[in-house]
C-alpha cells in the first residue's frame, strides 16, 4: 500500500528532494552476462539530464529498493541518461530485469566529479578495473572531445576474464585511435589468448606518460585501487595528482544520514571522487 502511494507521488512529479523522478527505460544493452547498460528518458517526455563526469544517481526499483549508480553516458549528450549496472544483489538484479518502457525512479545527480579541468595541459592516465570503467567512461568522452587540451591520454583497463569486459565495441574503437593509448588485461584467459594476462597493475610500469605532469584517475575494487596507487607513486606520480572514486553503502545520497561515512568524510557529499593525498591516512586502513 505504502509502495503504491509512493509510486503515485513519484508519477505525479511531486518535488520533494528525497523523492525520485520517474524515468522510462528506452533501451537496454547487455554488456556481459551480469552487466547491462540502461538508457533512460524522463517518463513525462521532454527534459535533459545534465551531469558532470563522475557523478552518480540513486536508482530506485519500485518496491525493491534504491542504490547509488554512476552515470556512464556522455556529458555532452544530456538528452539520454545512461547507467551501467552490474547485477550483484537484490536491487541491482531488479534494475537489470527491467524491460523497455518500464519506469524506475531517479534521484540526482549527486557527488563531485573527475578533475577534467584541473587536468588540462597534463597527461591523463585512467586506471580501472571491472565495473570501474562505467564511472570513468564520461571522463573519457570529455577528454576525447577536448583532445587538444591534454597531453597523452592512457586508458589501462583490467577485467577478470574476456567475458567480464565492458564496452567491447567501444574499446576496439578507442584502441584504433592514434592519439589514445588503450591497454587491456584479463586476470585469466584460455591458453590460446594472445593479449595481456595478469592484474591491471602489471601494465602501469609499461605505459608511456610523464609522471611529473600527469593526472591519474582510478576506479575499481578497493584492493585494486590500493595497488594501483602504489604503482603510480612508484612511477613518480604525486598523491596530489591521483584521484580515486570510492564506493560506500548509501541511503540518502545527500549528506543527511551518515551511512556512507569514510574516515572524516561522507562519500556521497564530499566524493565519490577524492584526491588521494587528502584521504591517504584512512585509505590505508581496510575499514573506517
Ligand atoms: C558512488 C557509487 C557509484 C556506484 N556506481 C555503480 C555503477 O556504476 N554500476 C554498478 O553496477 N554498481 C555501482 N555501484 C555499486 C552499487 O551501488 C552496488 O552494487 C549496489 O548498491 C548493490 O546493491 P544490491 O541491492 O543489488 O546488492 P545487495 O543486496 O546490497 O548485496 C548483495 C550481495 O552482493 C554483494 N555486493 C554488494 N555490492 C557489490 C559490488 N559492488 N560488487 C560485488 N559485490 C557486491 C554484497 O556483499 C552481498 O553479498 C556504485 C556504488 C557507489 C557508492
Ligand atoms: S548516504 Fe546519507 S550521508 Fe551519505
Amino acid at each position: 500500500m505504502a509502495f503504491a502511494l509512493e509510486k503515485q507521488a513519484i508519477m505525479a512529479g511531486l518535488s520533494d528532494p528525497m523523492l525520485p523522478s520517474p524515468f522510462c527505460l528506452q533501451r537496454v544493452r547487455k554488456e556481459t552476462y551480469d552487466t547491462f547498460t540502461l538508457e533512460l528518458e524522463p517518463a513525462n517526455g521532454a527534459g535533459e539530464f545534465s551531469f558532470a563526469a563522475g557523478q552518480f544517481n540513486m536508482l530506485y526499483a519500485f518496491g525493491v529498493g534504491e542504490v547509488p549508480i554512476s552515470i556512464s553516458g556522455d556529458p555532452s549528450k544530456p538528452q539520454t541518461l545512461v547507467h551501467t549496472v552490474r547485477a550483484v544483489g537484490t536491487v541491482t538484479q531488479a534494475l537489470c530485469k527491467l524491460k523497455r518502457g518500464e519506469v524506475l525512479g531517479v534521484r540526482g545527480p549527486f557527488g563531485n566529479h573527475w578533475p577534467v579541468e584541473e587536468a588540462v595541459g597534463s597527461d591523463v592516465v585512467i586506471v580501472t578495473g571491472g565495473i570501474g570503467l562505467a564511472p570513468l567512461r564520461p571522463a573519457l568522452y570529455h577528454l576525447l572531445s577536448n583532445r587538444e587540451k591534454y597531453g597523452r591520454i592512457v586508458l589501462v583497463y583490467g577485467a577478470r576474464t574476456l567475458q567480464d569486459m565492458l564496452y567491447k565495441r567501444e574499446l576496439e574503437q578507442w584502441r584504433s585511435q592514434l592519439d589514445l593509448e588503450v591497454d587491456v588485461t584479463v586476470d585469466t584467459a584460455p591458453a590460446s589468448y594472445r593479449g595481456n594476462v595478469g592484474v591491471v597493475t602489471t601494465l602501469i610500469p609499461r605505459v608511456q606518460f610523464d609522471p611529473f605532469q600527469t593526472v591519474a584517475l582510478v576506479c575499481g575494487p578497493e584492493v585494486m585501487m590500493r595497488f594501483t596507487v602504489r604503482e603510480l607513486e612508484h612511477r613518480g606520480v604525486e598523491p596530489e595528482n591521483i584521484f580515486i572514486s570510492m564506493e560506500r553503502n548509501m541511503r540518502c545520497g545527500v549528506g543527511f544520514c551518515g551511512h556512507c561515512q569514510f574516515g572524516s568524510v561522507f562519500v556521497c557529499r564530499d566524493g565519490p571522487v577524492f584526491r588521494y593525498a587528502e584521504i591517504q591516512p584512512f585509505f590505508a586502513k581496510r575499514e573506517v
